[in-house]
């Protein structure tokens, strides 16, 4: 049953911020030959693609996400060489190598943005997105940038606005002109044709505006200082508009020209929403991210409705997907505690579809606070004291306790790496049978081992409490996963049908080889993987 399944379906996905994993010449900041060194970590660990943060040359705004040359490499970073080199070691260890293509903005250093703010007449000006001034003087809308503030800055010279989601050096492109859209079509086939297995797409459901323009409505549900002010409207005419599908099914055309590569979209959407962008007919992204694990708090029903909402809403031939962790949101340890960190690992890699990983959440790394003489990140330069920072969830990783650089540098660290981070070290946990690293390892194998865990259904199972629970099965095999989302201990009845389990998994480590039926205790904190040895058995 597995073999009808591509990679990207059977895969899990591992994001790298390639500032933060490895850095090979010592200068503290992650680069491409650092990744490459660590390839046998992620062939050990057992993931099956690596997902790399952009590597673009950069003026580096915000974290390379201000791209100033789709075609080449941040020479902090290493060169094109170092690329093909890490990739050609990638491919050796059947690991695959996604690339972020960053679609919706470039730097305000690109050259043809810099073509384009020259003059109201340049042959580029459409590429970007100018306007009038308000006949107040002031922007055109009232659009609000994420970052903070209006999402339009005027330029002097030519006296005209331009738009930007983001900072204001990350002017966004005009996707309704088609020599744009061909540019960044062949953009991605610049990295197709060097092998890469696919891209996860920057802000998707950004890419495309309101053709007239019209103000954002206000957000009934914002309140003063709770999360961003970015918030306070509606982003109705700004996001997610019905011509975005268009773009992204020319994009997944491009992938098809090549065979059996991914397309990844970044979009933060209520799931009946984010559901149209696998397209209309299946031809939208492989993987439009559900980021539902994050966004929902940490509560078992409401995440069963969030499951259930989901796989209710999920189009057939969609696959799903679950994300627990990335480089904008705070770590998943930081977030649910270290006690139930283990419990979302085994959600996230028990689940129906393909998890991603941010890196570090296998070592249940915790935001490590930045003094603000530190900050890097744009969001909380903008925004200070919010709390919106994004530096604490992208502190280099640490593979021994070495003091200082932990096996990260030889250098001085770009952002500290944490003494809480440096105790759980790769080394150390390597160690220890029952860390959080030897729990995922384990995770990981048996995943691979069980289809009713790759491929097989899902079938939710009434729990009441902190429990949360549900079937996988295939060909027979029926597997059940039970979770103590809380910290007191639960009790999960068993249907009858399934007879006797025997707990394959524990995250604790305890509760292995145990078996039960009708009823099954939760200890606090737990989760399982059971077998059922009855009728269906194997
Ligand atoms: C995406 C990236 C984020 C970046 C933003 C603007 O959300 O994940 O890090 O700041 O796009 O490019």
């Amino acid at each position: 049953m597995t073999d009808r399944h591509r990679w990207w379906q059977r895969g899990i996905v591992y994001e790298v911020s390639i500032r933060s994993f490895a850095d090979a010449d010592g200068d503290g900041v992650g680069d491409l030959a650092g990744i490459r060194s660590r390839l046998d970590y992620l062939a050990w660990l057992g993931v099956d693609a690596v997902w790399i943060t952009p590597f673009f040359p950069s003026p580096m705004v915000d974290n390379g996400y201000d791209v100033a040359d789709y075609t080449g490499v941040e020479p902090l970073f290493g060169s094109l060489d170092d690329f093909d080199r890490l990739l050609a070691d990638a491919h050796d260890r059947s690991l695959r190598v996604i690339c972020d293509f960053v679609p919706n903005h470039t730097s305000d250093q690109h050259p043809w943005f810099r073509a384009s703010r020259s003059a109201r007449d340049a042959p580029k000006r459409d590429w970007y997105l100018w306007r009038d001034p308000a006949p107040d003087g002031g922007p055109p809308t009232n659009w609000l940038s994420e970052f903070g503030g209006p999402a339009w800055t005027l330029d002097e010279a030519t006296g005209q606005y331009y738009y930007h989601a983001f900072a204001s050096a990350q002017p966004d492109l005009n996707w309704r002109n088609r020599e744009v859209r061909e540019a960044m079509y062949d953009a991605m086939r610049f990295w197709l044709d060097r092998g890469v297995d696919g891209f996860r797409v920057d802000v998707m459901w950004h890419l495309v505006k309101d053709e007239a323009y019209r103000d954002n409505p206000p957000n009934p549900d914002y309140r003063e200082g709770q999360g961003s002010p970015y918030r306070r409207l509606v982003p109705a005419y700004s996001a997610d508009q019905p011509e975005v599908h268009e773009v992204v099914a020319e994009m997944r055309a491009v992938l098809e020209e090549y065979e059996d590569r991914v397309m990844i979209g970044e979009i933060y959407l209520p799931v009946d929403r984010l559901i149209d962008y696998y397209g209309r007919d299946g031809d939208g992204a492989h993987l439009p991210f559900n980021f539902h694990l994050i966004t929902t708090p940490w509560d078992a029903r409401e995440i069963e409705v969030v499951i259930d909402r989901y796989e209710g809403v999920l189009p057939e031939n969609a696959w799903p997907n679950w994300v627990l962790g990335n480089h904008d949101q705070p770590r998943v340890a930081s977030r649910v505690g270290d006690a139930q960190s283990r419990v979302a690992a085994v959600l996230l890699l028990t689940l129906r579809g393909t998890p991603t990983l941010y890196y570090g959440e296998e070592l249940g790394l915790r935001d490590v606070p930045i003094p603000p003489e530190r900050v890097t990140d744009v969001r909380e330069r903008q925004q200070p004291g919010r709390g919106l920072g994004r530096d604490p969830e992208r502190t280099p990783m640490p593979w021994d306790a070495t003091e200082h650089g932990g096996g990260f540098t030889s250098g001085e660290p770009w952002l500290p790496l944490g003494e809480a981070n440096l105790a759980r070290s790769v080394a150390t946990q390597r160690e220890e049978r029952k860390s959080m690293l030897m729990l995922h390892r384990r995770l990981i194998e048996l995943r691979r081992r069980e289809a009713a865990l790759l491929v097989g259904s899902y079938r939710p199972m009434p729990a009441q409490g902190d429990a949360l629970a549900y079937r996988r099965a295939s060909d027979g095999r029926e597997l059940v996963v039970a979770l103590n989302l809380g910290a007191a201990a639960q009790r999960l009845v068993l249907p009858d049908e399934l007879g006797e389990l025997r707990v394959i998994l524990s995250a604790s480590g305890e509760a292995e080889g145990r078996t039960h039926r009708d009823e099954l205790p939760l200890a606090a904190n737990e989760a399982l993987v059971l077998e059922a040895l009855g009728e269906g058995r194997r």
